[in-house]
């Protein structure tokens, strides 16, 4: 009986892997010249080699098995990267895994958090309708709820509807778009003019002036966020392509202070009270934890903290006297606006060399703590591997990038190595008090 159990659950694993196999195609160099134009692709570029890539894997299977069973039209696949070359350098792959979607003749890149859930988001968004038509008032309030940040074309047909079409094509990545007619929306709302684009978000809303946001695609890209953020490297991460500062509180949620209190008030404060002022220029947010900002800054940042960081170039803003009021946080916005307040960091030549040792520091005091006889073996062969490897960090930027990014998925390895620094630490003073 008991054999047979097993013999069954032996026989269903067997099965799934089997068939969660069939629903994600192996895809070589010849595909690009396959597919059908009408396919809608969702393709991994891995490399054998990348251990990210394996983490992936059951994920991948998942969403391939979830997707079929759907009846979506979206086809999911992956690619060596390592073989083959030329697709991968058609799809501008610079790190693995790469998660890209192939529609029509445009190339969408994923940057999210690799989660089934984040994934099957992504593909569901950019898979889609590039606007999505509100039909009803019901339809607009059931969207309303779902979404933070909600962006909605209002009017007819017209040259602003065109513009907000093409735009929306190719920021889809980022955020879905809508459309619909002024007798959908709330009766709240009371737009001036016709046709509009509107940004609704934190109980209001916003609509979009040429003349003083600029064009479409850079206010949607300013717009996109909440005014105010709780940070994670990914989201962190994302700002780079935004061109804004983002100033951070960086707390340790765990041990709230007077001072960690007051930090995130005053940016709050910023981006509620201020939005007309700074929005334009600055995203607000905090961040649990120091140690993501401590692989861009390179140092350890003591917590609580007020810091403002450039994600474009990894540069980042100290305020250089106490920030504890509303004055002295807008001194310091302005300091980092008009170039009074110096950059430090960035991703120079020497910045780049010295934030992969910094990181590499960190990974090899782990091992070595950790298991020192591995962390010799490593040592060796790091040693030979390592000039190839130096060589394509200092050349890519984006691998420093999403190299830090990754960093954080191997905290867990290394928040040993900081208690037991401190232990000794401790233990130290303590001998000494005896003595
Ligand atoms: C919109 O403005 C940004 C910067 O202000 C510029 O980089 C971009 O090319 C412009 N896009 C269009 C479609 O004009
Ligand atoms: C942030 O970095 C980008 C890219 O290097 C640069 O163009 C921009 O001026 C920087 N912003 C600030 C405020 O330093």
């Amino acid at each position: 009986m008991i054999a047979n159990k097993k013999c069954v659950l032996v026989l269903t694993v067997l099965l799934n892997i089997a068939t969660a196999s069939a629903f994600v195609e192996e895809l070589d160099d010849r595909f690009k010249n396959t597919r059908r134009s009408d396919e809608i692709w969702l393709i991994e570029f891995y490399a054998p080699w990348c251990t990210f890539c394996k983490q992936l894997d059951p994920v991948w299977y998942e969403i391939g098995a979830e997707l079929k069973s759907m009846g979506s039209p979206v086809n999911v696949g992956k690619v060596d990267a390592d073989i083959h070359t030329s697709f991968a350098k058609e799809f501008r792959v610079t790190d693995y895994p790469a998660i890209k979607m192939w529609k029509d003749d445009l190339k969408y890149n994923y940057k999210g958090p690799r989660t089934k859930e984040s994934i099957m988001d992504f593909v569901d968004r950019v898979s889609g309708p590039v606007v999505r038509a509100l039909t009803s008032q019901q339809l607009f309030q059931n969207v309303m709820s779902r979404h933070d940040v909600l962006f909605v074309y209002v009017g007819g047909s017209s040259d602003l509807k065109e513009n907000y079409f093409s735009v929306a094509k190719e920021l889809i990545v980022h955020t879905y778009f809508f459309s619909a007619t002024r007798h959908v929306l709330p009766k709240a709302v009371t737009l001036e003019e016709y046709p509009a684009v509107v940004v609704f978000k934190e109980g209001k809303y916003f609509l979009y002036n040429e003349q003083q946001d600029g064009n479409l695609s850079s206010w949607i890209n300013r717009e996109r966020f909440l005014s105010y953020i709780n940070f994670d490297s990914y989201t962190l991460y994302a700002m780079g392509d935004t061109g804004k500062v983002v100033v951070l509180a960086v707390l340790d949620e765990r041990k709230p202070s007077k001072n960690s209190v007051r930090y995130k008030t005053l940016v709050q404060r910023a981006a509620f009270e201020y939005k007309d002022f700074y929005s334009r220029e600055f995203q607000f947010g905090h961040m649990d934890g120091n140690r993501y900002i401590n692989g861009i800054i390179m140092d350890e940042l003591v917590t609580p903290a007020i810091i403002a960081l450039n994600m474009s170039n990894d540069g980042y803003f100290l305020p250089p006297n106490k920030v504890e009021t509303m004055e002295q946080l807008g001194k310091f916005l302005d300091g980092v606006s008009k170039g009074r307040i110096k950059l430090q960091g960035g991703n120079g030549y020497l910045q780049r060399i010295e934030r992969m040792v910094f990181n590499a520091k960190a990974t090899v005091t782990t091992i070595f703590t950790e298991a020192p006889l591995l962390g010799a073996l490593l040592f060796l062969i790091f040693g030979f591997v390592g000039g190839t490897f130096c060589y394509v960090l200092y050349k890519s930027c984006d691998v420093v990038k999403s190299w830090i990014r990754n960093e954080k998925e191997t905290e867990v390895l290394q928040v040993p190595v900081r208690d037991k620094k401190t232990d000794l630490r401790k233990k130290n003073t303590e001998d000494k008090k005896a003595d």
